[in-house]
């Protein structure tokens, strides 16, 4: 499947498919989706067979608008309605109490439904063209690296997907935030462009982290997987202080190394290649995920990511990466 410039026309038509229940996949500012008619269970499915992940594990629905939050919840806190007026359209997902209509294939059996706005125009139009929910994971097969331009979708979804619209790359480059607001206390699932302490700052109360598979186990949320979001190739992680050492190591055991670095410093004859990477937390999170794809088809033996910096600005991107080198297997 060939992805198509995401004009007026192609956004209709991929409305018109939603509605007939097929799949569509569409850019979102922080990756790409793979979109199904939210209140449609057969089109649900279809998501679920095309991405082969496991039934079980919730979605996102996306919506156009605060207004639409009473469509898809109840039991609404306030502090989903002040997370919602501060950052939507934006990076950042809400779990809230579901409505008896959204159907349990959307929310992998769960009482709890999550809910975006996406601050993307192609997704935006799509939304008013469809005029209901759009569920829609990252559009890549289960535990591969997220989308973020539409030849990605096509490399990993090829004909499983019924139409793909091309809005160019993502601004963001990693998956939303996530929050949790339907027990007493909100709390963090997953850590995004949009920040714990941005989130703080509205809400005026702490967050609970929820940073390990064993607290989530009943929320089963794919996002806290030790791997998650992992390249095929080895990779590792490490500080700038050791890369020469252990390239120098890896070079003389003749093996095939792509490096990630953002200082710049480095003996590039004994790489296969070097991708420069922004200094800037947003940047360096917005072309990540291509970089990692990059490297991932070369053939490489190992990949080595200089260890970024741990600010706050960072977080998203060094929970990422931290899934992307895990070495436990998850099934
Ligand atoms: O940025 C994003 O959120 C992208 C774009 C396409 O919007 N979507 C995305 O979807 O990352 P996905 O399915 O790859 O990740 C959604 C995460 C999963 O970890 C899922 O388990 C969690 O959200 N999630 C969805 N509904 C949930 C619920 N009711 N309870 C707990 N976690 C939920
Ligand atoms: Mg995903």
């Amino acid at each position: 499947m060939k992805p198509i410039l995401a004009n007026k026309a192609a956004i209709e038509h991929a409305a018109l498919l939603l509605r007939q229940g097929h799949l569509v996949a569409f850019p979102t500012e922080t990756v790409y989706g793979l979109g199904a008619d939210a209140s449609n269970p057969e089109a649900i499915r279809k998501i679920f067979q095309a991405k082969g992940r496991p039934a079980n594990h919730p979605l996102i629905v996306h919506i156009s608008g605060i207004d639409s939050l009473n469509d898809w919840a109840i039991n609404i806190p306030d502090a989903a309605k002040k997370l919602a007026t501060h950052f939507w359209p934006g990076p950042l997902a809400l779990i809230l109490n579901k409505k008896t209509n959204v159907p349990l294939e959307v929310t992998g059996g769960q009482e709890t439904v999550g809910l975006r706005m996406p601050d993307h125009h192609v997704a935006l139009s799509l939304l008013k063209a469809f005029g209901g929910g759009i569920a829609a994971p990252s559009a890549n097969r289960f535990c591969r690296i997220s989308p973020t331009q539409a030849a990605h979708v096509e490399e990993e979804l090829g004909d499983a997907v019924d139409l793909i619209l091309d809005g160019g790359s993502c601004q963001v480059g990693v998956e939303s935030t996530i929050i949790d607001l339907s027990g007493k206390q909100p709390k963090l699932l997953r850590l995004g462009h949009i920040t714990q302490k941005d989130i703080e700052a509205v809400l005026q109360t702490e967050l609970i982290i929820v940073s390990s598979q064993a607290e989530q186990t009943e929320l089963r949320a794919p996002g806290m997987m030790a791997v998650h979001y992992a390249p095929t190739t080895c990779s590792i992680i490490c500080p700038t202080d050791h890369l020469p050492a252990k390239i120098d190591e890896l070079f003389f055991h003749n093996k095939k190394i792509g490096l990630l670095s953002h200082s710049k410093k480095q003996p590039e004859n004994k790489l296969i290649r070097m991708i420069s990477m922004p200094l800037q937390a947003p940047a360096y999170a917005q072309v990540l995920y291509s970089s990692l794809r990059e490297l991932d088809s070369l053939n490489l033996d190992i990949i080595i990511i200089e260890k970024p910096p741990t600010l706050e600005a960072w977080q998203a991107i060094n929970d990422r990466l931290k899934k992307a080198t895990s070495t436990d297997l998850v099934m």
